[in-house]
This record gives structure tokens, sequence and C-alpha cells, in this order.
């Protein structure tokens, strides 16, 4: 499926995928279906589309992937969150706790104005540390966050409960 081939082969959950998705999200050999692709955005448009979103913030690196459409079909601005030494200009940091080790997302300044509402968009929460740097990044610079929107949640993980009340919406839950 879409959301196997892009994010969660390495986890091992496709089955559970294909189970919520459907025949169309079958996958063969890691490539994807762009049929689930369109499902997979259309689900978040329709929550999205009258929620008055200016801003669609997308995480490095599937966040790319899932966001840029769904900010078209909301007519918001799409704002990349990189891994360091990627954006040329002045940036905002965040540090986060990953599995193994530490990482950082990175915001280029005056990319989000205050008092915009943002949704922020990535492939997966696993730990949830990921969606809190990003939230960080938007909140330090007067952003209100709407909710955060994954793809996969991996629950067993409590990611959400480290997002401080923040809304969540995902479309797979893989135990
Ligand atoms: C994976 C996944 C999420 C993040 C979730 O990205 O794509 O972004 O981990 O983990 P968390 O909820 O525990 O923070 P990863 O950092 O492996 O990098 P990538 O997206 O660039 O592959
Ligand atoms: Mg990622």
């Amino acid at each position: 499926s879409a959301p196997s081939a892009l994010s969660s082969f390495s986890f091992g959950i496709q089955p559970k995928v294909e189970s919520f998705f459907g025949a169309k999200a079958s996958c063969k050999n890691n490539i994807l279906s762009l049929g689930a692709f369109k499902d997979t955005v259309d689900m978040f448009v329709e929550r999205y589309k009258d929620k008055n979103i200016s801003v669609v913030a997308g995480i490095e690196a599937r966040g790319f992937i899932f966001g840029p459409p769904i900010a078209l079909a909301t007519g918001a601005k799409f704002v990349p969150l990189r891994k360091p030494k990627k954006l040329p200009g002045e940036v905002i940091s965040e540090e986060y706790i990953l599995e193994y080790g530490r990482d950082c997302l990175q915001m280029h300044v005056g990319a989000v104005k205050a008092g915009e509402r943002a949704l922020v968009v990535d492939d997966l929460i696993a730990t949830g540390g990921t969606l809190c740097a990003a939230m960080n990044l938007l909140e330090r610079v007067g952003a209100h966050v709407v909710e955060c929107a994954c793809v996969i949640e991996l629950p067993d993980l409590k990611g959400r409960e480290r997002l401080n009340g923040k809304p969540l919406y995902v479309l797979v839950e893989s135990h």
C-alpha cells in the first residue's frame, strides 16, 4: 500500500495497513500505489479543508510526501521542517531524543508568522518526540497548532501522551 511503501516496511506492519485500505492498497516490491496514495491524501483533505489551516508543516523526510498535496488541496502554504544544515537561510532549531540518540528539526525564520493556524504532517508517530519538536518550533514563533496528522500510529509506544493534549489524527494504528 502507499503508507506501507512509504513509511512502514521496516516496521513490519504492512498487513494491517492493507486491511485498512483494502485491495487497492496492495503493494508489490515496495512500489508505491498512487491510488492508495490519493485515497490517503483525500482522507486528510476531507478532515482539514474547512479548518482554516494557513500552513501545513511537513517533517523531513516523509512528511514531505504527504504534506504538499494536503497543502495544495486546502489552500495552505507548505513549510518544510528539516533536519540540520539543510535549509539555506536563518533557522530556529529544536533538538529531540530518538530511540537511538538525538536529532534536530529546523525551520526558516519568517516562514510562519504569529497567529497562523498550522497542521503538522508526518508519516508515523512512534515515541512522539519528533512531533513535539515540530510543535515547539511552530509555537515558538506564535503559531497555533490545530492538530498533528500522521498516517500511522504505534500506540504501544504512547507517543500520543507526550503531545501535551494536542490533538493527533491518524489513519492507521499498528500494535
Ligand atoms: C521516523 C518517522 C517519524 C519519526 C517518529 O523518522 O518517519 O518522523 O521517526 O518517531 P518518534 O515519534 O519516536 O519521534 P526518522 O527520524 O527515522 O527519519 P526519516 O523520516 O528522515 O526517515
Ligand atoms: Mg521521519
